[in-house]
């Protein structure tokens, strides 16, 4: 067989509120990755797109992946690697999350598709563990299968596909520096006022709920996290600034995209989305920080195989 190419797009998780357990797959950005049989070991040949990952097997999460899959499937056989990375790392935006996604996929797919998207979340959330320091599964689950996902990280994983909202506009703003995961996650805090958590519970319920309703209003309701989102801030120069330029520019909600920094703000407006991402980014100037940002919709299929 020759070299597969596989997409695996990029995720905001947390979702908000939705600490851990809420995710939703973005289109525009993503991770492209092709992958070919060889004997007996996993390698990778190549790393393009950003510097600094790993071309260890043992190291990336493409490879870790495809090894957790292939460990899955009892067979001790290998694959050749070349990865284009399109997610800034350490952006927020599940770049480590999609790279497993891809990898657990292309393994699978190049072994005979024993297993289903939703039986790669196991093999993909274990490979993302190894770099982010936690087992969850709220970038690993959208990236994979598309859409919002509600997952539970206990064995076995409980995951549930929550469907798209249609008319839902994503502005994700990407400020140039690296936030590692493990230390976004050092600052959470270790009690919670009932207070929030009760706010918290409610509005992830209900985000869950808004899109298996495909409700842009319910969720934009929803936005606001009292306790993931305070405790992350000053890790991000320039946050509520660049959050109160988000909503005066006619954002209907704006938080963290996963453990940052990126930033993403929500609208069903076209015109505004562009008004929104110019705001945020102009803000992020005033706090010395270069940004780029996206006008993103929900990735409705997931990970898939690249036909060309
Ligand atoms: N849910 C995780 C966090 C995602 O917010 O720490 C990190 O990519």
């Amino acid at each position: 067989m020759n070299w597969i190419k596989v997409f695996a797009p990029a995720s905001i998780g947390n979702i908000g509120p939705g600490f851990d357990v809420l995710g939703l797959a973005i289109d525009t950005l993503g991770d492209t990755i092709q992958a070919k049989k060889i004997d007996e070991s996993i390698v990778i040949s190549e790393i393009t797109g950003f510097d600094g990952l790993p071309k260890e097997a043992d190291k990336n999460t493409v490879s870790i992946a495809a090894s957790e899959v292939l460990k899955k499937l009892g067979i001790n056989e290998g694959i050749e690697f070349k990865i284009e990375k399109g997610i800034p790392p350490g952006s927020g935006l599940g770049g480590s999350a999609s790279s497993a996604a891809a990898g657990a996929f292309a393994a699978n797919y190049l072994y005979g598709e024993k297993f289903s998207k939703k039986e790669l979340i196991g093999p993909a959330t274990t490979a993302e563990a190894f770099v982010s320091g936690g087992y969850f599964a709220d970038n690993t689950a959208p990236s994979l299968l598309g859409g919002a996902t509600l997952t539970r990280e206990k064995h076995p994983l409980d995951i549930v596909s929550l469907g798209n909202i249609d008319e839902l506009l994503v502005v994700i703003v990407c400020p140039d520096f690296k936030l590692l995961t493990k230390k976004a996650r050092e600052v959470l805090p270790k009690n919670v006022p009932m207070k929030s958590f009760i706010s918290n519970m409610a509005n992830a319920c209900l985000i869950a709920s808004a899109f298996s309703k495909n409700d842009y209003n319910l969720f934009s309701r929803c936005i606001n996290d009292e306790i993931i989102e305070p405790a992350r801030a000053s890790l991000i120069p320039g946050f509520l600034n660049v959050k109160k330029s988000a909503l005066d520019a006619g954002a209907d909600g704006c938080s963290i995209s996963g453990a940052g920094p990126s930033l993403f703000a929500i609208t069903n407006d076209k015109q505004k989305a562009e008004q929104i991402g110019k705001a945020m980014k102009e803000s992020f100037a005033k706090s010395n920080l270069e940004s780029n940002y996206y006008v993103c919709k929900s990735h409705k299929t997931g990970t898939s195989l690249v036909k060309e």
